[in-house]
């Protein structure tokens, strides 16, 4: 049975936040699970799902350590609604046309706000994992690039298409994508704005495992379990280690290696 995750109204306000933004959430012990849900619109999203992705983050249960993210229906997300582009835009959230009217800064200040719903996919107390099936286009693609790993089914379709409709991908997915496939990798899949399937993913390590599309659920929860089996301070450190190690030197990892050793030779025998 699924815990509650906020008590009160505040519980309230959060769930018809949530159903709004197209999502849902359940807390099973240590596993969240957020669910893209709004199929008969292919999990469009909209900055009510970023923002309440990024709600769901700030009030992420301690006991969680990994969050896991799904879509319903046929794909796992057909990217940024649509309706964003038309003049009328999404009722209560704009569309491009009025956002082109204001300050570049508070533009980018609204960006920044819709990338919170990504970032915290990345931090060290949990793992995040993305099943992704059919369609993951532009802020699809990027919300399964936001999370540490990716299984897949075998009919996934990855396709980077912000730059086709003359935008840049820039819900935090051009970081990671470079990182997992390497720059000319990245430059050939967004800048022809083609289709990535299932073994290519594979094949370039934008999944971590192909699965049948019956089987990803079963395949993601035995990756939950592996995952969970390991000591949790000893996770957290780890990752801490290895999201930072690009960024270091050699020089420099080595020493925070030996940082985190410390701490955790003096937790489990001090
Ligand atoms: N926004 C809003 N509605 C969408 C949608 C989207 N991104 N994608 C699909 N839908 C709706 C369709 O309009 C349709 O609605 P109705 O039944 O009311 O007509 C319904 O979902 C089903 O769509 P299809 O019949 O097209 O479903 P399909 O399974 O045959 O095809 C698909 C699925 C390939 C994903 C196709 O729907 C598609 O290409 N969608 C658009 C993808 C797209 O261009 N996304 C934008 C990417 S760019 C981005 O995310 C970031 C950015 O720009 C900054």
């Amino acid at each position: 049975m699924a815990d509650a995750v906020l008590g009160g109204s505040a519980e309230e306000v959060f769930a018809k936040e949530l159903a709004e933004a197209g999502l849902r959430y359940e807390v099973d012990g240590e596993i969240a699970t957020i669910t893209l849900d709004r199929p008969e619109k292919r999990n469009a999203q909209t900055f009510a799902t970023w923002s309440a992705l990024a709600r769901i983050g700030d009030n992420l249960p301690e006991q969680v350590r990994i969050v896991v993210l799904t879509g319903e229906g046929p794909s796992f997300s057909a990217g940024i609604d649509l309706r964003m582009f038309t003049p009328e835009g999404v009722p209560g959230q704009g569309s491009f046309s009025s956002a082109a009217q204001l300050e570049n800064a508070s533009f980018e200040d609204t960006v920044e706000q819709a990338q919170q719903g990504f970032l915290w996919l990345r931090r060290p107390e949990i793992v995040s994992i993305a099943a992704v099936h059919g369609h993951a286009i532009g802020a699809g693609f990027q919300l399964a690039l936001a999370c540490d790993l990716r299984i897949v089914a075998d009919d996934v379709k990855f396709c980077m298409k912000e730059p086709a409709l003359g935008l840049v991908p820039d819900l935090t997915g051009t970081k990671p994508l470079v990182d997992l496939v390497g720059t000319a990798k990245a430059i050939d899949i967004c800048l022809t704005a083609r289709v990535v399937e299932a073994q290519e993913a594979y094949r370039l390590g934008l999944a971590e495992q192909v699965v049948a599309r019956g089987e990803l659920a079963r395949a993601v929860r035995e990756k939950a379990e592996a995952l969970l089996a390991v000591n949790r301070d000893a996770a957290t450190a780890t990752k801490r280690l290895l999201r930072g190690a690009r960024e270091r030197t050699l020089e420099e990892q080595c020493a925070a290696e030996r940082v985190e050793q410390a701490r955790r030779v003096a937790a489990l025998f001090g």
